[in-house]
């Protein structure tokens, strides 16, 4: 089964979502979208709840810091009983525009981290220029769930699968430019999760075109080619981790 475990999708990004919806389940099977920002959850849940095959995560990313409010957290742990919400994220930090803000980074990330660990619930990490201390963060408590676009190095990544982490894995794979294709052969399939974070990181060879959740075949044949394993059998396995992981029906 073919499961894009995070997009973004949102009126301000697409012209006609039913249209994009219908495609894209032409080619996948279901969708986790991110919503990450109080108007995105609000749009992602609205679209989830009409699409039987459609799921949300919602949580508030690092460049939100300044704008969360305490009334924001409250409608965040609202929405968490939804029961198409299927996990909290993207949550994390983000170091590589903004160098004066890590406290609250952190602050922000903890908090929901302590929502997540409260209600048993995955998360979905952003981490950029910041692995020491996502990792140092994580290790406080006791949740699971994926690192989301992760481009680091093999070492890292054994660093999160050993506490219990998955790997989403996108289009950067198909980068000719990119290393990742060594992490995804080193480590294999037991521990990817697949997700195409459209509208961004579009995979080769339709670089230059607007991303969607249909392209997950596109980054699923550049790994069964990584890996050296049969395409049903990248389809069925990240597809059974991702079932588990979000507790999928
Ligand atoms: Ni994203």
């Amino acid at each position: 089964m073919l499961i894009d475990t995070h997009c973004h999708i949102s009126k301000d990004d697409y012209d006609d979502i039913e249209k994009i919806i219908e495609d894209d389940f032409k080619e996948v099977d279901k969708i986790i979208i991110s919503g990450c920002s109080k108007k995105d959850i609000i749009e992602s849940l609205d679209i989830a709840e009409k699409n039987d095959n459609i799921y949300v995560t919602i949580g508030y990313h690092p460049d939100q810091v300044d704008q969360v409010s305490d009334e924001d957290l409250l409608f965040l742990e609202e929405k968490c009983s939804n029961d198409k919400v299927v996990g909290i994220g993207e949550i994390g930090l983000d170091y590589h525009y903004v160098d004066d803000n890590h406290d609250e980074q952190i602050a922000l990330f903890e908090k929901q981290l302590s929502l997540a660990e409260k209600l048993k619930m995955p998360v979905v990490i952003h981490s950029r220029d910041a692995t020491k201390d996502t990792i140092d963060t994580l290790k406080k408590y006791k949740v699971t769930g994926v690192i989301h676009a992760f481009s680091g190095s093999i070492e890292t990544a054994n660093i999160y699968i050993s506490m219990g982490f998955f790997l989403g894995i996108g289009g950067v794979v198909t980068f000719k430019n990119s290393k990742l294709f060594e992490v995804v052969k080193s480590i294999g399939l037991d521990y990817i999760v697949l997700e195409t974070d459209s509208p961004y990181l579009t995979p080769h060879p339709f670089r230059g075109m607007q991303n969607s959740s249909k392209y997950i075949p596109v980054i699923a044949k550049r790994i069964s080619e990584v890996t050296k394993q049969p395409y049903e059998e990248v389809s069925k396995i990240t597809g059974d981790n991702a079932i588990k992981l979000f507790d999928l029906k």
